[in-house]
């Protein structure tokens, strides 16, 4: 159907009625446009079923017996818990659902998921298509919700690798763990470019050069899309985020009253868009990526999720994109007062399915009337749904008898030790006197403090069991670092650990002393800090190691370079070791010499944050003056 503009006060107008009919359809439970029973026979030698014919044909094929409201419901990612019933996913005909960050079964286990996934795709299995469900989950830093799976480097560590073959392998496990769950689909990899440390995202991202966030995002998405001709591969669909200019918002632009930067106004740029952050992007398309969330930026005047230019014709025509936009949470809602104009808005736009973590009936009824008032075309939603079932296709989802029993490597011994290594590779040396690391052999007495040494929770960070993580021991699985120290030390010598470094000398010092200290774990705006600096407990944990040990090795576990201009020159030895993981061991590998330092720093260090944001375009930013610049690391 062609669609022929109305007037706006028209619009307006009509809008109005669309409203009164929508409220007064909720009251009695009517929905004025159902288009009537729901059909549930199966259409019999249907091309789409068929693997050996192209994608392209199978997706025409099934577009045309798709009625508008399975469209619709193509186009709607809903959150698990959302779900009033189960028989929604039929009734709504929905097409993908996905765990929030900290959404999961009742029970925690691999099990659990796979119980709760399998029993969401038999309803999808129910309806008359037979559409298989995409199920959506943050794998980040590994299949980290779920306990006991392996948990990797949050991706500022893996920058810090600088090693795409690692990387590579990093998400390859991720997608065995995710498969072996029974989710298909995974919100990662990461392609933000973070300028300001204050940002409580910082280490989502693997750097803030656009070369290095290419070359590892491109390594991480074909991790978890094995090329087809690798074929006992698992096939997880990557998710390139957050699109675009994630990272350079400014400070205290935030359209979130509770944040600073998250969520804040990137300046619209188009040279910077060209130059900076595009590239990572079509690289990652050209590398087979076939979804792209949208950020919930505001790009200039405007938020993502509103700029068509940005994501129709810039991402699906001129990049190529064959595979589907979808929005980030709440993204097309937040701060619009009319959800109706939003989704229409929106969708329009270029959004392709909708992330609903709250009600997915409004969206699927006012699509349903956006389409029959002509405000969104038919022709836009087939395109919509048709990327949508392109990457369903394209992710082999039609033509696995079993995706859940296809890979059931979680946690296994050789994912832990890929986590290790990972781990080792990541830590950054920054400084170092008198060559006092790798800690000799002969060294007889340890002490060891800091909120960071024993505590998995901290060494996870966010996007860990929980939305922003969670504190402690308790992670089935996990080694935290001072359990790696204690043991890979000889019989011969002594670890004295104490979480403030409280430790009675008796008139000898020890000979080294290791501080692992850093942030509490974090998510999102949740972590924007206008300055980033290790909090009091830590700095006297610091100070009484120091008073207690002949030597004292600072490790700092934390999601971003801190400031630390005031207690620097007093460390003897000084490394960055982000947020590891579940593999504390990874870092007494290095400590002790097994393994060499070969990390180096994936973004410039700061000395304060008013040199911030890390710009040209800020005249407090003279490259000089950081504390160690990107690329930094000593060899040891
Ligand atoms: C985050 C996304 C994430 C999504 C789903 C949002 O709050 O911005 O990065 O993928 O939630 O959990």
């Amino acid at each position: 159907m062609k669609v022929t503009r109305l007037p706006r006060p028209l619009l307006f107008f009509l809008s109005s009625f669309v409203v009164l009919f929508g409220v007064l359809g909720t009251i009695l439970s009517i929905d004025f446009f159902d288009s009537g029973p729901r059909m549930s026979k199966l259409i019999p030698n249907a091309l789409y079923l068929d693997a050996t014919q192209p994608i392209e044909v199978r997706v025409a094929d099934l577009l045309s017996y798709m009625t508008l409201e399975e469209k619709i419901g193509q186009m709607a990612l809903v959150e698990k818990n959302s779900l009033e019933q189960e028989s929604d996913i039929g009734k709504y005909y929905l097409g993908a659902l996905l765990s929030g960050a900290g959404s999961k079964p009742e029970e925690n286990t691999i099990e659990g998921w796979k119980e709760m996934i399998s029993s969401f795709q038999v309803e999808a299995a129910q309806t008359r298509l037979h559409i298989p469900l995409l199920y959506g989950v943050d794998a980040i830093h590994g299949h980290a919700h779920v306990s006991g799976a392996t948990v990797f480097p949050h991706a500022i560590g893996l920058g810090a690798t600088h090693n795409p073959e690692l990387v590579k392998k990093v998400a390859r496990a991720t997608a065995e763990e995710i498969v072996a769950t029974g989710a298909n689909w995974s919100f990662s990899p990461n392609l933000d470019q973070p300028k300001d440390i204050r940002w409580g995202r910082v280490y989502e991202a693997f750097s803030d050069d656009p070369a290095l966030v290419s070359r590892l995002g491109v390594a991480y998405l074909q991790g978890l899309q094995t090329p087809a001709e690798e074929k006992s591969g698992v096939f997880v669909l990557a998710t390139l985020k957050h699109y675009i200019g994630l990272g350079s918002m400014g400070w205290d632009t935030s359209l979130n009253k509770n944040f600073r930067i998250d969520q804040g106004v990137t300046v619209s740029n188009e040279a910077l868009l060209r130059s900076d952050y595009l590239p990572p992007f079509s690289e990652a398309i050209e590398a087979g990526a076939l979804s792209v969330m949208v950020g919930l930026n505001v790009w200039g005047d405007k938020g993502m999720v509103l700029q068509k230019y940005l994501l129709t014709d810039v991402l699906k025509h001129e990049l190529e994109f064959k595979g589907f936009v979808v929005s980030d949470w709440y993204g097309v809602y937040e701060g619009r007062r009319n959800i109706f104009w939003a989704t229409v808005s929106a969708v329009n736009a270029g959004v392709d399915m909708v992330m609903l973590p709250f009600d997915y009936k409004t969206f699927t009824r006012h699509m349903k009337w956006a389409n029959r008032l002509g405000l969104i075309s038919d022709e836009r939603i087939d395109e919509a749904v048709g990327r949508i079932l392109y990457a369903k296709f394209a992710a082999g989802l039609f033509d696995k008898t079993d995706t859940v029993s296809a890979a059931t490597n979680i946690s296994s011994d050789s994912h832990r030790a890929l986590a290790r290594e990972a781990v080792a590779q990541s830590l950054v040396l920054l400084k170092n006197e008198d060559a006092i690391l790798p800690i000799k052999p002969n060294i007889r007495h340890i002490r060891v403090a800091g909120s960071a040494a024993d505590n998995v929770g901290r060494q996870m960070g966010a996007w860990s069991i929980e939305w922003q993580g969670i504190e402690g021991n308790e992670v089935v699985g996990a080694t935290s670092i001072l359990k790696g120290i204690e043991a890979e030390v000889g019989e011969g010598t002594t670890v004295e650990y104490n979480l403030l470094g409280n430790f009675l000398d008796n008139g000898r010092k020890a000979d080294i002393g290791i501080a692992i200290v850093g942030e509490k774990p974090y998510a999102e705006g949740w972590g924007d800090k206008e300055y980033p600096t290790l909090d009091a407990e830590d700095l006297l944990a610091i100070k009484n190691l120091q008073a207690t040990s002949e030597k004292v090795v600072v490790i700092i576990v934390s999601g971003r370079p801190l400031l630390i201009e005031n207690e620097v020159n007093s460390f003897a030895a000084l490394v960055a070791a982000w947020l590891p993981g579940s593999e504390g061991s990874g870092v007494a590998d290095v400590l002790f010499g097994r393994k060499q330092f070969t990390g180096t720093l994936p973004l410039p260090w700061p000395v304060r944050s008013e040199q911030l944001p890390i710009t040209p375009n800020n005249d407090n930013h003279n490259d000089s003056e950081m504390l160690f610049e990107r690329g930094f690391g000593l060899e040891k």
